[in-house]
């Protein structure tokens, strides 16, 4: 391995730019930080809730008050589309007052901190805070300080739970239920992802063997401590597998001279035709979105009938609604 990266997610609990003495409270229900070290059974039962949402969406809508005199602020300081809107979707479909803002129209774009723009709004009657930040640690540092509850919608390259969790939903159903022994790749910029870091996380603790692949420049240090195997070439990591998630090329990172050229990184990690072939029958081929068509996934690829990414987007509704459901009945019980 001649990378010399550091593995940002390998700080402690709290960690970067909010670096806080006490441990972050990953352990309190209220708070849904990150995948990591979350217990199977847990795992498994937000799955099953995660399930019954999506049931009662395709029977035609979600009949839920488990949200009835919440009031939820969606903190993006960071740009989203489909993260947000699902988040506002299961919240006001749960019965939750709910106001969103993000990062143009918050006052830390005036100088104000993340944790007086918080406080404000807590003051204002806010129980639950979904926020998304471009530093690491940012979610835990919020749990620390605010009453309320605290879900992280993706701090820096840290962890992005509701992603991780609607990922194992996704394969819950393709896989009729059944993680163990299965194999998954995950091909791209796994330095930077948050995405990544949470799916690992999960599919590890659910028994499945994950192999990652991509530019030696954009894999960490030290990730195979998370219990995923690193790939040599993007082939190795898909032959055989039973499903392939590729991640979003950053193209940021060329600036950074992380890379040569989109075309370059298209040539060694970009899932075309050829590749997907690599994957068992039955493999499905996932993102995250937003892609990049063309780039680290080849259009015909993400068009058909392998790709489940539309159906991540529909179990990111349902997923998102057993998380606001959790974190809301903890906090009745703390309070
Ligand atoms: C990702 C994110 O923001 O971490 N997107 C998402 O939430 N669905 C991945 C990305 O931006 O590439």
């Amino acid at each position: 391995m001649t990378n010399v990266q550091a593995l940002p997610t390998l700080a402690p609990e709290g960690a970067g730019h909010f670096s806080y003495p006490v441990p972050a409270p990953a352990r309190d229900h209220r708070h849904l930080l990150g995948l990591e070290g979350m217990p199977r059974e847990t795992l498994l039962e937000l799955l099953e809730d995660g399930q019954c949402y999506r049931d009662q969406m395709d029977r035609g809508g979600i009949a839920s008050h488990a949200l009835d005199g919440v009031t939820v602020c969606n903190a993006f300081f960071e740009n989203s589309t489909r993260t947000r809107l699902s988040f506002e979707l299961a919240e006001r479909r749960m019965g939750a007052t709910v106001v969103s803002f993000s990062a143009t129209d918050s006052s830390t774009a005036k100088g104000e901190t993340l944790l007086d723009t918080m406080k404000v709004i807590e003051a204002m009657g806010v129980d639950m805070v979904v926020v998304r930040h471009a530093s690491s640690g940012a979610a835990a540092y919020l749990a620390n300080h605010l009453q309320g509850s605290v879900i992280n919608a993706g701090d820096g390259t840290h962890e992005h739970p509701t992603q991780g969790l609607l990922d194992l939903l996704t394969l819950r159903q393709v896989w009729s239920g059944r993680f163990e022994g299965r194999k998954l790749a995950i091909v791209g910029d796994i330095m930077h992802s948050r995405v990544a870091r949470s799916a690992i996380h999960g599919l590890v603790t659910l028994g499945v063997q994950v192999a990652l692949a991509g530019p030696a420049t954009l894999m960490p240090a030290g990730i195979e401590s998370l219990g995923a195997r690193i790939a040599p070439t993007a082939d190795d990591a898909i032959a055989g597998a039973d499903a392939v998630m590729a991640l979003r090329l950053q193209k940021e990172r060329m600036e950074q001279g992380l890379l040569a050229s989109a075309g370059e990184y298209t040539k060694h990690w970009g899932i075309d035709a050829r590749r997907a072939r690599l994957l068992r029958p039955h493999g499905v081929i996932m993102h995250p979105g937003p892609v990049n068509r063309g780039v680290e996934l080849m259009p015909d690829v993400a068009d058909s009938k392998r790709s489940v990414i539309l159906e991540q987007v529909t179990n990111g509704v349902a997923m998102r609604c057993a998380a606001l459901e959790r974190c809301a009945a903890e906090s009745r019980n703390v309070a």
